[in-house]
């Protein structure tokens, strides 16, 4: 930037002493208006072929030549390294939702006017719909009241398991947002100093949470792949959207369709596609080389594989807290109350009293001091 404006100062002197040296003009000096083109130019023969000095002659600030050079992947000098060494510009490619264009370009374009403006876009709808509904309905109250009776959900490891991974998750949501979506709302409100300090830290967490968060991931995976398995009554609930609007009953297993559709499309399809290109990001991943073309696809899987993640956490976390009464003590201490398992996974009660899953599993829980007693 100081190179930059010393070279201007230097550039202003050096023109005022030509200036101040140069013998008056016969004429006055014309200025050239960058509309005024010249008639009929675009029709004179090897307009295509001209230099970016004849086009400016005959139409003043058309630099078409010089951006058609720069976005053919030119050679030149670069100093990145293997295949790419030497490539001073990608050459031309059409990303989806881009035009035919140098690859920077083009990876720039995806970014700035789709994933985040749709990405951006989607959070806020799902958040504004949870807001609504929250607002409009309430929670879902376990109906016939509690039955102080405690049934025992989840293994000590199980919910190791699962907070690992919901704490990582919040800090990479957090700090993926902010460095996407943050000049927008953050910049604005605490300036360029507090941001670029606040953008520079939060990197250095989504960069070591990461990891930790795919790791804990395939944990959960495999920990809770079994129960959801889909089942014979999942179209059903589906169809009657367990009942949430219409406070209908709907029988449900272990975990619930929707329970299932988010563990299948969240847990499984887009954490491997969030980790897959995250680690790629980060050169973690084996077999995929660090050159721009890789970075640029592993961006664009990442955004658009991140925002439909939160999206459906979103509402996980909703109905994990506040939206669905009694849900949440089940992931915290191990144990839900038993109203709440015949309203929301009365088969799996069912199997419990019926000796088919044991009544406590993997040891006690920790914390809750309640006894299971179905
Ligand atoms: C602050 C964030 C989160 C909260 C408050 C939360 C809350 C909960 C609660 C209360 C349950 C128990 C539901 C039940 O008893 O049926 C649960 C289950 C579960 N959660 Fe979370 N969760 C969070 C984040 C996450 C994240 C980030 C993931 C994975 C990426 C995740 C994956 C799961 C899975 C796999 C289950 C087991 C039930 C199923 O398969 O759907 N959770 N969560």
């Amino acid at each position: 930037m100081i190179k930059a404006l010393s070279a201007v100062v230097a550039l202003s002197v050096w023109a005022g002493v030509a200036l101040a040296q140069a013998p008056a003009p016969s004429q006055p000096i014309k200025s050239q208006n960058i509309l005024n083109l010249l008639p009929d130019a675009t029709t004179a023969p090897g307009y295509q072929q001209q230099t970016n000095d004849q086009r400016d002659r005959v139409q003043p600030g058309n630099n078409a030549p010089l951006w058609r050079d720069a976005g053919a992947g030119v050679a030149g000098y670069s100093s990145l390294p293997d295949r790419e060494a030497g490539v001073l510009i990608q050459p031309r490619v059409q990303y989806p939702g881009s035009s035919v264009t140098s690859a920077g370009e083009a990876w720039r374009q995806v970014r700035n006017d789709w994933i985040i403006p749709y990405g951006g876009a989607l959070l806020l709808i799902i958040l504004g719909a949870l807001l609504i509904t929250h607002v409009g309905k309430g929670p879902m109250k376990i109906r016939g009241g509690r039955s102080g009776r405690k049934v025992h959900r989840f293994t000590a490891f199980e919910r190791s398991a699962h907070w690992t991974n919901a704490i990582t998750f919040c800090l990479l949501a957090i700090s993926g947002i902010v460095m996407a979506f943050g000049k927008m709302f953050l910049l604005p409100v605490m300036g360029s100093t507090l941001f670029g300090w606040l953008s520079y830290a939060l990197k250095n967490v989504h960069n070591f949470a990461g990891p930790v968060f795919a790791v804990s991931l395939l944990i959960v995976f495999l920990t809770f792949m079994r129960d959801n398995m889909p089942s014979k009554g999942d179209l059903a609930w589906l169809a009657k959207g367990g009942g949430f609007f219409s406070g209908e009953h709907v029988p449900s297993g272990r975990f619930n369709a929707g329970e299932k559709v988010i563990f299948w499309g969240g847990v499984f399809l887009m954490g491997t596609l969030v980790i897959l290109s995250g680690l790629a990001l980060d050169h973690l991943l084996p077999g995929i080389e660090e050159t721009r073309s890789n970075m640029q696809i592993a961006s664009m899987v990442h955004g658009v594989s991140t925002v439909l993640m939160m999206t459906m956490f979103a509402l996980h976390i909703y109905l994990g807290t506040i939206g669905v009464e009694g849900a949440y003590e089940g992931m915290r201490h191990g144990y839900v109350d038993e109203a709440w398992a015949k309203e929301h996974h009365d088969l799996w009660l069912e199997d419990i009293k019926a000796g088919r899953i044991p009544a406590e599993r993997g040891g006690s829980a920790s914390g809750s001091g309640a006894a299971a007693s179905v």
